[in-house]
């Protein structure tokens, strides 16, 4: 069992290098999540810290773009943690901006050498090169594209999607066998949540983990959801960061 000190170091030592404190990582909530004991939870962070120069490049490519930070997931080291702890064979993410989730997905699946990310985003662009204080905080800047903080070498075998998910979702999810691992990070509306969870929810299998970021914006749609699968949400610390475990066994 790691040391608690070793795991603080370790944890903060992530987050510096991506340059933002509330990124340093949920243990527990990967824990709740996954079942994942505690070594393992910490081994699957620790390859993280071994890389920790793509958190640099990754922050230098935001920097170049003008911003120190786009509209990004909180939790990027969790979502790679659960990449690697649940071995999904496809993952769909509703959101991408700038690419900060997508890419935490990509870099485990790379080292789980199989499975797959299908992404949906629908681009907001900031009116210029610089972004302005009324603009909108996922803006990205005009001459970018979704996911354009993603490493080139993590491009290649991505499924990106650009539309609103309104109209991409449903002809993606018919297309997939299941969902093992799912992310709504985009619109943050009550009804537009509960469109995503109805539609994916045919495809969820026992085990699967389903993400919803900003729940504070979205009523009850994932408490509902999560009630109507009979299971529990667990909020990620500091965050209105939503996780649920479609209950019973893992698939074969
Ligand atoms: C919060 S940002 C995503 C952040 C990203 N997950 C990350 O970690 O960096 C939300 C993204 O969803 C896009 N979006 C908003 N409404 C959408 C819709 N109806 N369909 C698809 N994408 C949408 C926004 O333009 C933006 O690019």
């Amino acid at each position: 069992m790691p040391g608690a000190a070793a795991s603080k170091e370790l944890d903060g030592s992530l987050a510096r290098a991506l340059g933002t404190a509330a990124a340093l990582p949920d243990r527990r909530w990967i824990a709740q999540l996954t079942g994942a004991s505690d070594a393992t939870i910490d081994r699957t962070l620790r390859e993280l810290t071994a890389r920790r120069g793509e958190e640099e490049r990754i922050r230098a490519t935001l920097r170049a773009g003008g911003r120190e930070f786009y509209a990004q997931i909180q939790a990027p080291f969790e979502l790679y943690a659960l990449t690697r702890i649940l071995r999904p064979r496809h993952v769909v993410e509703l959101g991408v901006s700038s690419g900060i989730s997508s890419t935490h997905f990509l870099l485990g699946l790379a080292k789980n050498r199989g499975g797959s990310l299908h992404s949906i985003d629908l681009p907001t662009f900031q009116a210029g090169a610089v972004h302005r204080a009324d603009e909108s905080p996922v803006a990205i800047p005009p001459d970018r594209a979704s996911g354009w903080a993603v490493p080139k070498r993590l491009r290649r075998k991505w499924d990106l999607r650009i539309g609103p998910a309104q109209e991409l979702l449903v002809p993606l999810v018919s297309e997939l066998p299941g969902i093992d691992l799912f992310l709504h990070d985009d619109l943050h509306t009550p009804r537009h949540l509960k469109f995503e969870l109805g539609t994916i929810r045919p495809k969820l299998r026992p085990g699967s983990v389903v993400l919803a970021d900003n729940t504070n914006w979205t009523g009850r749609s994932f408490p509902d959801f999560a009630r109507r699968l009979g299971t529990r949400p667990y909020r990620r610390r500091g965050t209105h960061l939503m996780g649920l475990r479609v209950p019973g066994p893992p698939a074969a």
